[in-house]
């Protein structure tokens, strides 16, 4: 089975084992994700799942469920409440520990707002993503204010991360987050604890938020690329 094919039988086996009528969800951003998203698109068309409420991660999400006819509100929304039943969304990395980088899509913000205002929170992945530490091949996003650029990327060198300002595509200069935010994609040297940056990062004036998540315990959903699904709970 190819990369995608993966995907997409990991998204839709997510929603198969874990999406029921009536449920608030929140929906996750990136290629892995959007099989979720489309999946629940296709299962209220047919009318196998009825009354769900979602809350979108990004413009990517948004779209796809207006497309898809997913009724769409937001955490503040009379009908959500500030909390969810359940938040599926892919990740960069996973370790053993289930703890997660994301961000990769630049949505990390609104990802972590969701997913911590979650009941329950499923991650989506193919085996690619399994790692042992996180943080040394794909580089932790951070999302700053723009005024803080130089004293913030100033701090992190000084905690020897190697620190690039994500620059877009198809657009001259930085990435701009939805938020009106830049992104750094910064990367360690050498093994790191992710619980104790994704606090510590924060700390720092100017960051916004991190690309560590490590506060829950999601379960993740491993796409094989033999084609069989490996659920951990
Ligand atoms: C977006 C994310 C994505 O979930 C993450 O980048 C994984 O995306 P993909 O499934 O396309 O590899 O965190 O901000």
């Amino acid at each position: 089975m190819d990369q995608q094919g993966i995907k997409e039988m990991t998204g839709k086996g997510a929603v198969d084992a874990l999406v029921r009528s009536g449920m608030k969800l929140g929906l996750g951003t990136g290629s892995t994700a959007i099989h979720a998203v489309r999946h629940i698109g296709s299962l209220l068309r047919a009318g196998t799942l009825k009354d769900i409420r979602a809350v979108p991660t990004s413009y990517q999400t948004l779209i796809a469920c207006e497309r898809w006819g997913i009724p769409l509100f937001t955490l503040n929304s009379q009908e959500i409440g500030g909390t969810l039943d359940l938040t599926i969304d892919g990740a960069d990395e996973v370790d053993g520990r289930h703890y997660c980088i994301k961000g990769g899509g630049g949505a990390l913000l609104l990802e972590k707002i969701v997913a911590y205002a979650s009941a329950s929170y499923a991650i989506v992945v193919d085996e690619s993503k399994q790692v042992e530490n996180l943080g040394l091949q794909f580089p932790v996003p951070l999302e700053l204010i723009p005024e803080a650029r130089v004293p913030v990327i100033q701090t992190l060198e000084a905690l020897s991360a190697v620190v690039q300002l994500r620059e877009a595509v198809r657009k001259a200069g930085p990435v701009i987050t939805e938020h009106g935010n830049f992104l750094l994609d910064i990367r360690f040297q050498n093994p790191v604890d992710p619980p104790v940056l994704e606090r510590e990062l924060n700390q720092i004036p100017g960051v916004v938020e991190n690309g560590f998540f490590t506060r829950l315990r999601p379960r993740v959903f491993i796409g094989r690329f033999d084609g069989t699904l490996d659920i951990r709970e």
